[in-house]
């Protein structure tokens, strides 16, 4: 059989997509970022009046900084990644309110995490903000992702990747403020798994090698988003090694 155009696979797996987009509203819990930041630790820094960020400030090991620092980053490339889905996804239908659904959770994602890191000084906000205007300006792109079906497999593992590395930092991160907050966003990128996952699992019913080459590929060669940013290497390392990655801990 020959391969279903990326207009054919978008139209079969519409009905998929809009069960999985009803069934993933239904399960999700709204939350607010605000209600995830111990506020009354904050102050004003020093063109304020206050004090300027000191490492001796933050409560978080080095483990714990370059885990939060790497994964607010890769949340923050947000603009890059709404560009790719939108490419190989409709912009309309089911399709196209599932996109704008998920950037929008994503989005709260990167809100609260720098909230609780400037409010409770746990990195240095200027080395963060410097890092986050070089990373978006360079954005995150995969010429390995052409298409639907390549798209859709990466983004399933990726979120699971990423609930994986905000539940573990959770822990690293030894602060039970901290690890309520990464516990309510790995509880988002389950579901987000889910969505992709089951429709790969659609894909797999609807044109199994097209759909089974495309996750082969996939897995075999898969990086997180974060791959292309300075520091990544050294980062990933340093979670690699305290198990940040590591699914059984979860
Ligand atoms: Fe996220
Ligand atoms: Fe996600």
């Amino acid at each position: 059989m020959p391969d279903l155009t990326q207009v054919q696979l978008l139209t079969e797996l519409e009905p998929a997509a809009e069960a999985e987009l009803n069934r993933h509203l239904s399960l999700t819990r709204d939350w607010h970022p605000h209600d995830y930041v111990p506020w009354d630790e904050g102050r004003n820094f020093a063109a304020m009046g206050g004090e300027d960020w000191d490492p001796e400030q933050s409560r978080l090991d080095p483990v714990a900084k370059a885990a939060m620092t790497l994964n607010l980053l890769t949340e923050d490339n947000l603009p890059s990644y709404h560009r790719e889905i939108t490419e190989y996804f409709s912009p309309d239908g089911a399709w196209g309110t599932w996109v704008g659904r998920w950037t929008a959770e994503e989005n709260r994602h990167g809100i609260v995490m720098r909230d609780y890191l400037v409010v409770t000084r746990g990195v240095d906000p200027v080395a963060l903000e410097n890092d986050r205007m070089a990373n978006m300006t360079k954005g995150a792109h995969s010429d390995d992702l052409n298409g639907l079906m390549r798209g859709v497999a990466y983004v399933a593992v990726q979120e699971l990747g990423t609930r994986v590395s905000h539940k573990n930092t959770g822990k690293a991160c030894n602060d039970p403020v901290a690890d309520r907050m990464l516990q309510r966003i790995a509880a988002d990128e389950n579901l987000h798994m889910i969505f992709y996952r089951n429709i790969c699992a659609a894909a797999l019913d609807l044109a199994p090698d097209q759909a089974m080459e495309a996750i082969a590929g996939v897995v075999s060669n898969f990086d997180m988003p974060g791959i292309g940013m300075p520091n990544f290497r050294r980062m990933s390392l340093t979670m690699a090694k305290h198990g940040i990655y590591d699914i059984r801990q979860h």
